[in-house]
Order: C-alpha cells, then sequence, then structure tokens
C-alpha cells in the first residue's frame, strides 16, 4: 500500500477550517451544529470501533463453539434495542434544538432572493418603510438574531454559510425564514449549497458580521445614494454606462439608472466581491467581467460588452469602482 496513504485524511481535515467552514464556528448556530456533528462523529467513531471488534472476535470463534443462548439476546439486544436507543437519543438531541433555532429575530430582517446567479438583498431595520437595496454580500450585527426571508426568482437554490449556520432552500414563490446570530466580527463565505444551473458553483457571497455600531455606521451609509464619479475617467465612464444602457439593468441610487434586473450597483466599489463571490471589485477584474461576462460565468443574464475598446472600458471600470 502506498506509505503517503495517512496524508489524505489529515489533507482533508486541513480543508475543514477556515472562512467557509462549519467547523470553525463564528456564530450561535453554528455552534449547536458543531457540536452536534462532534457528538455524531464521536459516537460513529465507538460504534465502530466496537462493531469491528466484535465482528473479529466472533470471526474466529467456530460456529459450533457459539452457545446458542446468546443468539436471541445479540439479535434482540444488538439488532433492535441498541440502533433505538442510540438513533433515539440522537433523534432527541438533534429535536432539541430546533426551537432555539427557530427563535425570532431581534428586529433587523433581511430579505434575501437567489436570482440566475446572484443575490439580491434587502435590509429592513425594524419600523422602516422602505428597504435598503445591495447585492451579492450579506452584513449581518454581531450578538443579534437576524431574521432572513429567502426566496428565489426561478429555479431552487440553497443560502448556506456554513461558518454562521445551517443551510436553508430559497424557492420561486414562497419564503422560508432562518434566523442567525453570529458572535464574531469578521468575513465568511458563504455559498449556493442546490445544483441551480450552469453558475451554481460560481454563486458565493461574502457574509461581512461587524459590532452592532459599525454595521449601524454601515447601514445609514449604504442607504445613502451613490457618491457622484471623482475623476475624468469616472465621468467618462458614467457616460459610457447611461450611452449603453446599463441603467436599464441596474439602479445606481441618485441616478437616473434605476433598472430592476441585475444587481444593485449603489455601493459596489465598497463591496467584498464582484460577480456573487467570483471576482475582486478591481479595475482589473471589472473590465474583465463587462468584456467576458459569459466566458467567466456561464449562462449569466448580462452580455459580454466585448465591443468596447480597452480606453472605454478602463473608464467604465472606474465609474464602476468609484461607487461607494
Ligand atoms: Cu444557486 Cu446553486
Amino acid at each position: 500500500m502506498c506509505r503517503g496513504i495517512w496524508l489524505v485524511p489529515v489533507l482533508g481535515l486541513v480543508g475543514c477550517s477556515g472562512r467557509q467552514s462549519a467547523l470553525s464556528p463564528a456564530g450561535e448556530d453554528a455552534a449547536w451544529l458543531h457540536d452536534l456533528w462532534i457528538v455524531m462523529l464521536v459516537g460513529a467513531i465507538v460504534l465502530w470501533i466496537a462493531l469491528n471488534g466484535l465482528f473479529f472476535v466472533i470471526t474466529r470463534i467456530s460456529p459450533r463453539k457459539w452457545p446458542e443462548t446468546y443468539v436471541n439476546p445479540l439479535i434482540i439486544g444488538g439488532g433492535v434495542l441498541l440502533p433505538t436507543v442510540l438513533v433515539g437519543a440522537l433523534l432527541a438531541y438533534g429535536l432539541s434544538m430546533m426551537p432555539k433555532m427557530r427563535a425570532d429575530g431581534d428586529g433587523l430582517v433581511v430579505k434575501v432572493r437567489a436570482e440566475e446567479w446572484w443575490w439580491r438583498v434587502e435590509y429592513w431595520p425594524s419600523g422602516a418603510d422602505a428597504p435598503i437595496v445591495a447585492a451579492n454580500e450579506i452584513r449581518l450585527p454581531a450578538g443579534q438574531r437576524t431574521e432572513l426571508r429567502l426566496d428565489a426568482n426561478k429555479y431552487i437554490h440553497s443560502f448556506w454559510v456554513p461558518a454562521l449556520g445551517g443551510k436553508m432552500d430559497m424557492f420561486p414563490g414562497r419564503e422560508t425564514v432562518l434566523t442567525l446570530r453570529p458572535e464574531i466580527p469578521g468575513v465568511y463565505r458563504g455559498q449556493c449549497a442546490e445544483f441551480c444551473g450552469p453558475s451554481h458553483a460560481l454563486m458565493a457571497f461574502e457574509a461581512v458580521i461587524q459590532t452592532p455600531e459599525d454595521f449601524a455606521v454601515w447601514l445609514e451609509a449604504e442607504a445613502a445614494p451613490a457618491n457622484p464619479p471623482a475623476t475624468p475617467e469616472a465621468q467618462r465612464g458614467e457616460v459610457i454606462f447611461r450611452d449603453e444602457g446599463c441603467g436599464a439593468c441596474h439602479a445606481v441610487r441618485g441616478t437616473e439608472f434605476t433598472g430592476l434586473v441585475g444587481p444593485d450597483l449603489t455601493h459596489l466599489g465598497s463591496r467584498h466581491s464582484l460577480a456573487a463571490g467570483t471576482l475582486t471589485v478591481t479595475r482589473d477584474d471589472l473590465m474583465a467581467w463587462v468584456a467576458h461576462t459569459g466566458d467567466i460565468k456561464p449562462a449569466v443574464a448580462m452580455p459580454a460588452y466585448d465591443w468596447l475598446a480597452e480606453a472605454q472600458l478602463s473608464d467604465l471600470a472606474a465609474y464602476l469602482e468609484g461607487l461607494k
């Protein structure tokens, strides 16, 4: 046998930490699920060793020497009682977590709609009569339970931030509710967890957890209109944005661009990622994205603007990068 075989589980475990891992919980719900997973893992290991030990012993005894009085207790005890008690105890332990995971939120509601390979996000602070619209990034305050109301545009998707909690399916025409109480500020990664089409694997997002104070400051800034273009190239970029009809699909609050088809771009420049966790919000990536949408993200609705000259793409990217 290959001597390096022991490396396989070790390398596997190395991949279990980090910002997209259910084994590095950063919130109350994820911590409960982590405990459940550890209990099940330890239980499974104990059971595996016990059963294999028993199998090892039994195969070394001749069937003739096996006292017949052991047979019924073994079948009833090992075949009926043991699994019933074990699975029953696990079920009770798992179910006992459900009420606290379904506890009501503390006020803030975040609505997330899964679109064709990106995320439409609306923040509804308690008492608000209009949402603060964003996309492809979810910010939540630490130490508070936030209610996430989820649905989908066309296909079934699944919302999952492993470091914060369990996954929840997202359906067209039906709202599902997930509440999460993150605890450790940081930037975590969420990923669509239900195969939804050609760009399923490219349907990710950043979940940014902030202290309640930082979150309040951010939310106020997010509610504000976009900064007007500050440099000559960004101003030229805004003209290209208008001439190419980008505003028919994208909204930039505070401007005449009010399209609702694609992601809201009002504060695109302050997000952690572009194209739903696929690229970074840098000049090069913005240029590459606009010119090669379908190559980067198969079946995406936005056409590739590959007829734009390099200088035009650069100006457009400058405008988009400056939307903060
Ligand atoms: Cu959306 Cu998979």
